[in-house]
């Protein structure tokens, strides 16, 4: 946020922006990261601080440059009196300028095994396909297909909810809608003899809102899975009726799946992998769905080989196009992605930054041991400032999708590219432990 128009938004305002607002009783248990817990020191003297960790994060060297130098976050796994919940917001986003730096978890003995998954990545199963561009002819074949005006069309169809709450009736009802949605995209010649080609099936958690996951499935990789996520629900304050388009956040990520899994099924298209789109309940609370579908993956284990997150794609709020931010990231898949815009959207900028603590679902699948990208809309210090808010409607992004569809192009070339391949992945070489720094 600038700092003029960040002097414009009232105290009361931000009061409501970046709260989850839960409505349980207290205590309950955080992991934060090392600047937000400076301030929540200051906000919650009572608040118990139980273990910390030391996660290693690349980051560019500076804002936008693709040379990285290696950082530390400090984390910590937290008690707090739930009631502290919102001002510990209102205090982040007054001092850091930004949402979140924290994550909610059911226990404290979660909120300590997420710990130390950061300080110790399960590299086990951190599996590396082939990063060879080898399908440019498929690719460029089905690239033009894209619309930005169906990406827009979907953008405003999910905005029209009073709100995509993980624990509303509107976000319940969001879910059931994208599942119709989707459903309509799929012609029945998609579903062949007694082997079915995908699946469409709505997750339930412990929280009203479900996750939809669809899944193209492939033709002979032995159950090797790529993810392409977004998230499905939107927030703006404590308030469960509150309006809360996120037209942006992150309508403009669940659009980009709809438009390939219609360009995908349209053309008939046959993957190796296989392909799971997901559209996850209750990311800004915490990061829960992903969160809940990750640890289930890590769990059976599931043989994913890559990840990528689109959260945030509609909002061209710096020079370079296409940000590809590097914490809690893969750097090989990250430079495989980069070499993807270059070969396939030339025209296109290329620029890289980071979050500074696990912002979106990305994060849960690479605190899982798995290979994920995060590319975005914009610098750090200039994305859509109406997030959160009531505000954060198509009308930010001048009611057209072009940006959008540079991600949108991004991760279609992403998955035909990765899902064409046979050869199985293999598994990366152990990395040093941060920790043992
Ligand atoms: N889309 C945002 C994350 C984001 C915001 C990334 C601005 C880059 C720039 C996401 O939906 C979000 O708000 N995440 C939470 C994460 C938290 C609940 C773990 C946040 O940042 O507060
Ligand atoms: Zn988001």
């Amino acid at each position: 946020m600038t700092p003029s128009l960040f002097k414009q938004v009232t105290v009361a305002a931000l009061a409501t922006l970046c709260t989850a607002g839960a409505a349980l009783a207290a205590p309950v248990w955080i992991t934060i990261g090392d600047q937000a817990h400076a301030v929540l020191q200051k906000v919650a003297p009572n608040a118990r601080t139980v273990a910390s960790a030391r996660v290693a994060v690349d980051v560019p060297v500076k804002r936008g440059s693709s040379t990285l130098k290696q950082a530390h976050e400090d984390v910590f796994a937290v008690e707090v009196d739930e009631d502290m919940i919102p001002s510990l917001s209102l205090a982040v986003h007054l001092q850091l300028r930004k949402c979140g730096g924290f994550v909610q978890h059911d226990s404290m003995a979660e909120a300590l095994a997420t710990l130390h998954r950061l300080e110790n990545p399960d590299q086990t199963q951190l599996l590396l396909p082939s990063y060879a561009i080898d399908n440019v002819a498929e690719v460029n074949a089905l690239l033009p297909q894209l619309q930005a005006s169906n990406l827009l069309s979907t953008i405003t169809d999910l905005s029209a909810f009073q709100n995509r709450r993980y624990n509303s009736t509107h976000g319940v009802a969001a879910s059931d809608w994208l599942r119709i949605k989707w459903l309509t995209l799929l012609p029945s010649r998609t579903q062949t003899g007694s082997r079915p080609r995908w699946r469409l099936k709505q997750i339930t958690h412990t929280w009203a809102q479900k996750s939809v996951e669809f899944e193209l499935i492939g033709s002979g990789n032995s159950g090797e899975t790529l993810v392409l996520g977004a998230h499905l629900d939107s927030i703006a304050g404590s308030n469960i009726e509150a309006r809360a388009p996120g037209a942006d956040d992150d309508a403009s990520g669940v659009a980009g799946l709809t438009e390939i899994i219609r360009v995908l099924v349209a053309s008939d298209f046959q993957p190796k992998r296989n392909i799971r789109f997901i559209a996850y309940a209750a990311e800004e609370v915490g990061l829960l769905g992903s969160a809940n579908i990750a640890n289930a993956a890590a769990a059976r284990p599931d043989r994913v080989v890559g990840v990528m997150q689109l959260d945030m794609t509609a909002f061209k709020g710096s020079a370079q196009d296409l940000w590809i931010y590097t914490d809690y990231t893969n750097a090989a898949q990250n430079q495989f992605v980069a070499n993807l815009a270059a070969t396939y959207l030339p025209t296109l900028t290329v620029a890289y930054d980071a979050c500074g603590y696990g912002c979106s679902d990305h994060a849960s699948w690479h605190n899982r041991g798995y290979v994920a990208s995060f590319p975005f809309e914009a610098a750090n210090s200039s994305y859509n400032f109406a997030i959160h808010t009531a505000n954060d409607t198509t009308a930010t992004f001048g009611n057209q999708a072009n940006h959008a569809l540079k991600f949108t192009q991004l991760a279609l070339a992403w998955l035909v590219e990765l899902a064409s391949d046979s050869t199985p992945a293999v598994a990366a070489a152990p990395m040093p432990v941060a920790a043992s720094r």
